[in-house]
C-alpha cells in the first residue's frame, strides 16, 4: 500500500512533468499570442480560415506531383497558410510580401521544406548518423541545419522521419535511426531538440515535423507507400514510441503517413491523430498531411471521391493539407452540408496560428529573411569541419581481415576502383535539401586533399553502378595493378534510396562484385569503400579477403571524412543500427525478434522440426550493435546488482589493442518469462566511451523496474516480475550475459 505521503508526492511530480511538459508543448506561446489569437479567428471569414489549413509547394522542388501551379496567386487571396520548397531570402520575402501586404488580414505564411540530414550542408544519410550513436553530435547536426535553413527563409523543416524499419527493401531506411525503438527514441527527441532549440522565436530555430505518423515503415514487403497492417501490441510497442518521443520533446508539428493503419488510412485516422495523439500524448501542435495523402485516400478506397476524403481528414483531425487543395475546394460546401464542424476547422487554425506565433512571424513576418545571415552563417567553415567529423563517426568497419585498415602510411600509389569513387552527385545521397552535389568531395578529392601526402591517387570507374557493362574492367585492372594499395568505391546510387525507392533485391547492383573479384585477383592489399543508403545482402563481397568500410552517403563531406578513417586519423567507432542480412530471404531479419516455440539450437544443427532455414542460418551478416573498431576491446567483470526497483549493472572494458578508441558499450535485457512473450534480446542503454590503449574502463548503467516494462493487451505498460537476463557486449550478438531476479 502507498503511504499518504507518498502518493501525494507521486501526485505532485506527475502534475509538474504533465506541467513541464505542457510549457515544452507551448514552445514560448504567450497569453498576448492567444488573444491576438481569439481577435483574429473572430476577424477571418470561411475562406481565410480554409486557406490557413491549405499548404503548397512552390514548384522550386519537386517532390511529389505537382496540382496547383497558382499559388501566388492563392496567397495573396489569403487561400494559402504555408508554402514549401520555396528557400532563399529574395524568394521568401517576395512570397512573405505577398501574403502581408496584399491579403486581407496580412497572415504571414510558415516556410516548411524537407531539411533532412542537412540544408546546405549536407550531413550524412540519417541512418548513417544514427550508427555514430552521438546524440549530441545528432543534435548539432540539426542545430547546424536549422540555423542554415532559416538563414535562408525557412522556419519548418519536415523532419525528423522517426519510422522504424526492419526491411531494407524499403528506400526509406535511408532517412530514419534503424530498426530499434529504444534508440529510435533517443535520436527522435535529439532531432527535435536540435531543430527547435530551447527558444522558437530564436532566428536561428525552426519548427520540426515528426513524421510519418505512424508505422509507415512497416510497408508491406518493403515496398513504399504500401499497406501496414500489424497487432496493436506491436505498433505500441515497437512503432509507435519514437514518435511520442518527439511530441515528448515538444515537437511543433507531425505529419500523417502514407500508409494505412487497422483499415484506416492515416490521414482518415482518428483514433490515431485525435485520440492518441492530442488526447493521450497531450500533442499541442498542429498536424500536416504528408504529399497529398488525403486525395490518395480515394485510391486506398476508404472515400468515395477528394470531397468525401476531405470530410474524413478534418473529422479525424488533420488541420493541414499538403498540396491536396481539398480543404480548399470541399470544406465550405461540407460546412453547408453540416459534414464537417466549424469548431473543428477554427481549432485547426488556431493550431495554425500558434504555430505562426511560436516563431514570431506576427511581430516580424521577415525575421528568417536577413541577406546578413545568409551571408555568414551558410557552409561556414565550421560547419564543414562539423560535417567532416560527422562522416568519419557515422562510418562503421565490417571487416578488416590482416589489419589492411588503416592505409599504411608508407603507401606512394593509391588506385581508387570503382563509379563511387568520383561521383560528387552520389555523395548527396537522398532529401538533400538546398545541397549543391557540386560542392561534394568525393573519395578521390578526400585522398588528394589531406596535407602532407606521399602518395598518388588515381581512379578508373572500372563500370557503372546499374548497368552489365564490363568494357571498363581490363582499365581498372590495368590501374589496380600499378598501384601499392587499392580502394574499391562500390554500392548504390544516392538516388537508390530515399522515397520511392524500394529495391527486391538488395545486393550490390549490375557487375560490381564482378569488378571486386577481378581485382582482388590482383593481388593488391583491398579496402571496400561502401556506399549505400540501406543495409544491403554483401555476402558476395564479403567473401573476398578485402576489409569493408560502410560509409553510407556522407554528404557534403564525405571523402574528406572518409579519407581521414581509411588512414586511420580517425578510428572507426559507428556501429550498425540496422541488420545486415545474409541474403533477402532472410528479411526482415532483426535483433530484437522473438524466440518461438521452437528455436534453433546451435548446438543442435542437424534438428529439423526447428525454426530455421534448409539452406542459411538464421543468423545475419552483420547483427545490430556491430561495428569494428582499429583497435580491439575485451568485456570482463560484468556484474548486476538489484535493489528494490533499481538495477545496477556494471562492466569492465579493456582496450587490448594499440591505440585509442571510442567503443559503443551496449545494454541489452531480456525478459525471461512474460505473459506477453518478448524479444531475446532489447537494447536499454548504451555508452560511447574513449578508452586508450591498454586502459580499462569501469562502466555503470543503472536501471529501474520502468525500464522492464512492456506493453499488455490493454495497452497498459508495466513490467512483470521475474528473472530477466542482462547483456553486454559490443553488438547484439557478442555479449557477456548475467541472469538477474527482480521481484
Ligand atoms: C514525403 C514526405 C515529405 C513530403 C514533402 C512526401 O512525398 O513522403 O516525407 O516531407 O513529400 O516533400
Amino acid at each position: 500500500m502507498m503511504s499518504f505521503y507518498k502518493q501525494k508526492f507521486t501526485a505532485i511530480l506527475l502534475m509538474l512533468v504533465v506541467s513541464l511538459s505542457a510549457q515544452s508543448q507551448d514552445k514560448g506561446l504567450t497569453p498576448a499570442d492567444k488573444s491576438k489569437i481569439d481577435v483574429l479567428l473572430k476577424s477571418m471569414t470561411l475562406e481565410e480560415k480554409i486557406g490557413q489549413l491549405s499548404l503548397f509547394t512552390s514548384d522550386w522542388d519537386v517532390t511529389g506531383p505537382s496540382l496547383n501551379g497558382n499559388y501566388k496567386k492563392l496567397i495573396k487571396n489569403g487561400s494559402v497558410g504555408a508554402i514549401f520548397n520555396a528557400y532563399t531570402v529574395d524568394y521568401v520575402r517576395e512570397l512573405q510580401r505577398m501574403a502581408v501586404e496584399e491579403s486581407r488580414l496580412k497572415i504571414p505564411l510558415i516556410f516548411g521544406y524537407d531539411v533532412i540530414h542537412g540544408h546546405r550542408t549536407i550531413f550524412p544519410i540519417p541512418l548513417a548518423q544514427a550508427c555514430s550513436w552521438d546524440m549530441a553530435a545528432i543534435e548539432q547536426s540539426e542545430r547546424i541545419a536549422a540555423q542554415e535553413a532559416t538563414a535562408e527563409g525557412l522556419n519548418w523543416t519536415f523532419a525528423p522521419m522517426v519510422d522504424i524499419a526492419r526491411d531494407p527493401r524499403w528506400g526509406r531506411v535511408a532517412e530514419g535511426a534503424g530498426e530499434d525503438t529504444w534508440l529510435g527514441c533517443k535520436v527522435a527527441a535529439a532531432r527535435v531538440r536540435g531543430f527547435e532549440g530551447t527558444d522558437l522565436k530564436a532566428t536561428n530555430t525552426m519548427i520540426a515535423c515528426v513524421k510519418h505518423f505512424a508505422a509507415y515503415g512497416a510497408a508491406q514487403a518493403g515496398r513504399d507507400y504500401h499497406t501496414v497492417d500489424m497487432s496493436m501490441l506491436s505498433l505500441y510497442e515497437w512503432y509507435l514510441p519514437p514518435y511520442k518521443a518527439a511530441v515528448d520533446a515538444g515537437v511543433g508539428s507531425a505529419m500523417t503517413s502514407f500508409n494505412e493503419i487497422a483499415g484506416v488510412p492515416s490521414t482518415a485516422n482518428r483514433w490515431l491523430l485525435t485520440d492518441l495523439l492530442r488526447k493521450d500524448w497531450g500533442f499541442k501542435g498542429f498536424v500536416v498531411t504528408d504529399y497529398t495523402s488525403i486525395n490518395e485516400m480515394v485510391n486506398h478506397g476508404n472515400a468515395a471521391d477528394n470531397k468525401d476524403a476531405a470530410r474524413l481528414a478534418i473529422n479525424a483531425g488533420v488541420d493541414m493539407d499538403m498540396q491536396g487543395s481539398t480543404y480548399l475546394d470541399y470544406l465550405a460546401p461540407l460546412l453547408e452540408e453540416k459534414k464537417v464542424n466549424l469548431s473543428d476547422i477554427d481549432q485547426s487554425v488556431r493550431w495554425i496560428l500558434e504555430a505562426k506565433a511560436k516563431l514570431g512571424l506576427f511581430d516580424d513576418p521577415y525575421r528568417y529573411c536577413s541577406k546578413e545571415r545568409q551571408e555568414k552563417e551558410v557552409m561556414t567553415p565550421e560547419q564543414q569541419l562539423f560535417a567532416r567529423k560527422f562522416v568519419a563517426e557515422s562510418c562503421v568497419l565490417l571487416k578488416n581481415p590482416g589489419q589492411l585498415l588503416p592505409i599504411p602510411g608508407n603507401i606512394k600509389k593509391i588506385a581508387v576502383i570503382g563509379p563511387l569513387g568520383d561521383s560528387k552527385k552520389d555523395m548527396l545521397g537522398n532529401w538533400s535539401a538546398a545541397g549543391n552535389w557540386e560542392k561534394c568531395v568525393t573519395l578521390v578529392e578526400g585522398l588528394n586533399n589531406r596535407p602532407g601526402k606521399q602518395y598518388e591517387v588515381v581512379y578508373e570507374k572500372g563500370c557503372n553502378v546499374t548497368d552489365a557493362d564490363r568494357s571498363g574492367f581490363d582499365a581498372a585492372i590495368k590501374l589496380a595493378s600499378t598501384a601499392d594499395y587499392v580502394i574499391l568505391a562500390l554500392g548504390e546510387n544516392g538516388w537508390m534510396s530515399g522515397e520511392a525507392s524500394s529495391r527486391s533485391n538488395i545486393d550490390i547492383p549490375g557487375v560490381q562484385n564482378e569488378l571486386a573479384e577481378a581485382i582482388v585477383k590482383t593481388g593488391k592489399p583491398v579496402a571496400v569503400a561502401l556506399f549505400n543508403g540501406r543495409p544491403l545482402a554483401i555476402s558476395q563481397l564479403n567473401s573476398l579477403p578485402v576489409a569493408i568500410l560502410e560509409t553510407w552517403f556522407g554528404g557534403t563531406q564525405a571523402g574528406n571524412g572518409i579519407a581521414d578513417v581509411l588512414f586511420g586519423d580517425v578510428n572507426p567507432s559507428g556501429k550498425l543500427t540496422m541488420t545486415f542480412p545474409l541474403n533477402l530471404g532472410q528479411v526482415p531479419v532483426f535483433y530484437n525478434s522473438k524466440n518461438t516455440g521452437r528455436p534453433y539450437n546451435p548446438a543442435d544443427p542437424g534438428a529439423k522440426y526447428v525454426s530455421r532455414y534448409l539452406d542459411c542460418s538464421n543468423d545475419p551478416l552483420y547483427p545490430f550493435g556491430y561495428g569494428l573498431s582499429y583497435t580491439t576491446f575485451s568485456y570482463s567483470a560484468l556484474e548486476s546488482i538489484v535493489d528494490g526497483g533499481k538495477i545496477k549493472v556494471s562492466i569492465s572494458v579493456t582496450n587490448t589493442g594499440n591505440r585509442d578508441g571510442e567503443e559503443v558499450v551496449q545494454l541489452y535485457v531480456r525478459d525471461k518469462v512474460g505473459s506477453i512473450t518478448r524479444p531475446v534480446k532489447e537494447l536499454k542503454g548504451f555508452r560511447k566511451v574513449l578508452i586508450k590503449k591498454g586502459e580499462t574502463r569501469s562502466l555503470e548503467f543503472n536501471l529501474t523496474t520502468d525500464d522492464l516494462a512492456f506493453y499488455h493487451p490493454d495497452l497498459k505498460k508495466y513490467w512483470e516480475p521475474g528473472e530477466f537476463t542482462v547483456f553486454v557486449g559490443g553488438n547484439s550478438a557478442e555479449t557477456m550475459a548475467k541472469t538477474i531476479e527482480v521481484k
